[in-house]
C-alpha cells in the first residue's frame, strides 16, 4: 500500500551522503535496487540518480523485510560506517544507513528486467519499458551530462554574446536534401507545415534582422533512413554570426569546444563516469586551448583517408600509384588509370601473412561500397611476394610499386582502381575496418579536424545534374566562382565540417549575401524563377532590404553527447529515442488515428496498413 509523503523532507540524494555525515539524522528517498534479507536483518541499496546507498534495517522488521526491487520508498535514520566490507565501487561504500523509520511510498510490479547496468535484454524490450531503462545508473549518467553539456554551451554563448532565440516548428519545406515530416492544416484543407530540417532559412533571417549572433539549442526533423548516429528528431546546437568570415567562426567554435572540454573533467568526476573519459576530454581541451584544432582540406581527406570525415586517431594513410601502373601488364590497373580513374592502396602494417580467407572477406566489403575487387600483395618476412597480380607485372614495377606503398617486409598491400568516388569509398571503409579490427587507435582519444573547401556542388546521378553539397545558400570561393559554367564540380565552397575521431559532429557555411551569385546558383541547381520564388522567396526579398555578411554552424548535439560519454549509439543520450523504422516503441508512434480527426483534416487515405 502507498503511504503518504506528508511532513517528510528528503535530506539529500544518496550518493550525496558523505563520511562528514557520520552520526547525522538523514531521510533518503529512491527505488530499492536490491534487497537482501539475512537472518532478519534487510539490506537495501536505495537508488536514486545520484548513486547508491546501503540501508540496514535491523530487528525483524517485517515491512522491510517485504520490500522488492522497484519499490519507491522513503527511510529516516543514521549515517554509520559501514559494518561489513567496504564496496570500492561506489561512493559511499563505506557507510550505510541504519533505519529508523520507513515509508513504501508506492510498490512496484516485478520488473520485466533487472534494472541493473551491464544486462543483455534485448534493445526493443529495454525501449518498451524506457522509463524503467532510463533508471539505470549508466543511462542517468549519460542523459545527466548531457545536461551538463548543453549548460556549458549556454554558458560559453552568452558569454560571447550569442542570443537564444527561438525559431518556428511549423514552417514550410526548406531545400536541406533529406525528405520532410509533413503536418497537415485543418484551418487550410489540402495545405501542410514542414517540421524544420534545421532553423536554417529563420537563422539567416535573424542575421537580416540585425542579431548579428544567435544560437538555439534546436529540434530537427529529417525523414531519413536511421543509423547508429542518426534519429528522425535530432537536436542541433545551431548559430549564425554576421559581419564575419569563415575563419571567424571556426575561432569561436574552437574556443567554445576547447571550453567545454576543458570544463568537463569536473562534471565527469561528479557524474562518477570512468577516469580515462575525463582524462581524454582534459588532454583534447588542453590542445585545443593552446594550439587550436587541425585544419585538412575536403581534397587532402579524401586522397589521404578516402572520407570527408576522417578518423585521424590513426595512420595508414592511402597512397596513390596511378602513375606508376598507368602502362603496367595488369589490365584492372592500366584501363582504370586511362579511364580517368584511380589506382590507390594501403600499407598494413605486419600483415603479409594474412590468411586468404580474411583478405576475400576484406574484398567482400570493398566491394560493398562499389569496388569490383581488391588486388592484394603480401610480403613474406624473408621478403617473398604473394599476390593476385603481381605475374602481370616485371620485376621492376614490384619492386616500385612497393618502394611507393612504403611497405616492409611483412607487410600486406592492398590496392582499388575505380573511379575517385568509388576507391575513397572503398578503401576509406577498408581503412576504418582494419583500424578496429587490428587495434590501431585508442578508442578513448577525442581527435578534431576542421575540415574546408568542399565541393560546392556535387553531382547526382539519380537527379541526373548538380546539386548543392551543403545547401543552396552556401557561399562559393568568389576566385572560383568564374569557372561556374565551364567546370562547375571545381568550385569550392566556403563550407567547412568539424570531425571528430571520423563523425561529423557539426557543419556550416558562410552564406551568399550577393544577390547575382544566389541568382546564378539557384540556376545551377536548377530552380526556375518561379520555384525559387515559391520555396525561399521570402528569403531573396528579405536580402534586397540591407543583407549583413554572414556565416554559421550547427552541431549534432546528440553526436556530441554520443562521443563524450564514449556511447555507441546516439539512442543512448536521447531519453525517449525512435528504433530503426523510426517508431516509438514505448508509446507506439505513429499509429493510425480517428476517422473523425481525418475527416477534420480532410484526409482521405489510399491504402489501408495490411
Ligand atoms: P547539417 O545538415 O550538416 O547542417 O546538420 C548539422 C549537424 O546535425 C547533425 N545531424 C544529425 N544528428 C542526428 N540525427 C540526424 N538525422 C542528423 N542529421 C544531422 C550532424 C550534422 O553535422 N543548417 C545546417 C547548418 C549550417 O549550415 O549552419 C545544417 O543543418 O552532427
Ligand atoms: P580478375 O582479373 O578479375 O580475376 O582479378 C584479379 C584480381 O584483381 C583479383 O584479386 C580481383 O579482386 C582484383 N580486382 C578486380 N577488379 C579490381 C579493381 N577494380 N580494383 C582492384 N582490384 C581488382
Amino acid at each position: 500500500m502507498a503511504e503518504s509523503i506528508r511532513g517528510l523532507k528528503r535530506t539529500c540524494r544518496c550518493g550525496e551522503v558523505t563520511e562528514a555525515m557520520i552520526g547525522r539524522e538523514v531521510t533518503l528517498m529512491g527505488w530499492v535496487a536490491k534487497c537482501r534479507n539475512k537472518g532478519g536483518i534487510v539490506f537495501v541499496d536505495l537508488r536514486d540518480r545520484s548513486g547508491i546507498m546501503q540501508v540496514i534495517f535491523e530487528g525483524g522488521s517485517e515491512r522491510a523485510g517485504a520490500l522488492r526491487s522497484e519499490f519507491c520508498i522513503a527511510v529516516s535514520g543514521t549515517v554509520e560506517k559501514r559494518g561489513g566490507a567496504v564496496n570500492p565501487n561506489l561512493k559511499t561504500g563505506a557507510l550505510e544507513l541504519r533505519a529508523g523509520s520507513l515509508r513504501v511510498l508506492s510498490e512496484s510490479l516485478t520488473p520485466p528486467y533487472p534494472v541493473q547496468d551491464g544486462i543483455d535484454t534485448r534493445e526493443d524490450i529495454r525501449l518498451k519499458y524506457r522509463y524503467l531503462d532510463l533508471r539505470r545508473p549508466e543511462l542517468q549518467k549519460k542523459i545527466m551530462l548531457r545536461s551538463r553539456l548543453v549548460a556549458l554551451v549556454r554558458t560559453f554563448m552568452e558569454e560571447e554574446g550569442f542570443l537564444d532565440i527561438e525559431t518556428p516548428d511549423l514552417i514550410g519545406s526548406t531545400p536541406e536534401g533529406a525528405r520532410d515530416y509533413l503536418v497537415p492544416s485543418r484551418v487550410h484543407p489540402g495545405c501542410f507545415y514542414a517540421l524544420p530540417q534545421s532553423p536554417q532559412l529563420f537563422k539567416q533571417l535573424l542575421m537580416c534582422s540585425g542579431y548579428d549572433r544567435y544560437y538555439q539549442i534546436a529540434r530537427c526533423f529529417r525523414d531519413e533512413d536511421l543509423r547508429a548516429d542518426r534519429q528522425p528528431e535530432f537536436t542541433q546546437i545551431d548559430m549564425e554570426l554576421s559581419f564575419v568570415e569563415q575563419e571567424d567562426v571556426m575561432d569561436v567554435n574552437t574556443r567554445l569546444l576547447g571550453f567545454v572540454l576543458s570544463r568537463l573533467p569536473k562534471v565527469y568526476e561528479e557524474l562518477g563516469f570512468d577516469r580515462p573519459l575525463a582524462e581524454a576530454a582534459e588532454k583534447a581541451g588542453r590542445q585545443i586551448l593552446e594550439s587550436g584544432i587541425e585544419k585538412m582540406t575536403w581534397k587532402k581527406a579524401m586522397d589521404l583517408y578516402g572520407s570527408d570525415k576522417p578518423d585521424l586517431r590513426f595512420g595508414m594513410e592511402i597512397k596513390d600509384v596511378s602513375e606508376l601502373v598507368k602502362d603496367c601488364g595488369f589490365s584492372v590497373f592500366s584501363s582504370a588509370v586511362s579511364s580517368g580513374g584511380f589506382v590507390r592502396g594501403l600499407t598494413v602494417k605486419g600483415q603479409g601473412g594474412m590468411p586468404r580467407k580474411k583478405i576475400d572477406k576484406l574484398t567482400e566489403t570493398a566491394k560493398t561500397y562499389g569496388a569490383k575487387g581488391l588486388a592484394y600483395l603480401a610480403l613474406g618476412a624473408d621478403g617473398s611476394v604473394k599476390s593476385s597480380f603481381a605475374r602481370f607485372l616485371a620485376e621492376k614495377e614490384i619492386k616500385a610499386l612497393i618502394l611507393a606503398m612504403d611497405a616492409e617486409p611483412g607487410d600486406l598491400l592492398l590496392f582499388a582502381a575505380d573511379s575517385f568516388k568509388v576507391v575513397c569509398a572503398a578503401l576509406g571503409a577498408l581503412r576504418l575496418f582494419l583500424g578496429r579490427e587490428l587495434k590501431l587507435y585508442d578508442e578513448r582519444e577525442l581527435r578534431f579536424v576542421w575540415i574546408t573547401e568542399f565541393p560546392l556542388l556535387e553531382w547526382s546521378d539519380e537527379e541526373g545534374r548538380f546539386m548543392a553539397m551543403h545547401h543552396p545558400f552556401t557561399m562559393p570561393v568568389l576566385s572560383d566562382w568564374e569557372h561556374i559554367d565551364e567546370d562547375p564540380g571545381s568550385v569550392r565552397a566556403e563550407a567547412y565540417d568539424i570531425v571528430l575521431n571520423g563523425v561529423e559532429l557539426g557543419g556550416g557555411s558562410v552564406r551568399i549575401h550577393i544577390d547575382t551569385v544566389q541568382e546564378k546558383m539557384l540556376e545551377i541547381l536548377g530552380f526556375s524563377k518561379e520555384r525559387a520564388e515559391e520555396q525561399f522567396g521570402f528569403l531573396l526579398t528579405a536580402f534586397k532590404y540591407g543583407v549583413p555578411p554572414h556565416a554559421g554552424l550547427a552541431y549534432g548535439l546528440d553526436r556530441m553527447a554520443m562521443l563524450l560519454t564514449g556511447s555507441d549509439s546516439i539512442r543512448d543520450v536521447i531519453a525517449f529515442p525512435k528504433v530503426k523504422d523510426a517508431s516509438d516503441l514505448m508509446i507506439n508512434a505513429p499509429s493510425p488515428v480517428e476517422q473523425k480527426q481525418l475527416e477534420e483534416l480532410s484526409i482521405a487515405l489510399t491504402a489501408e496498413e495490411e
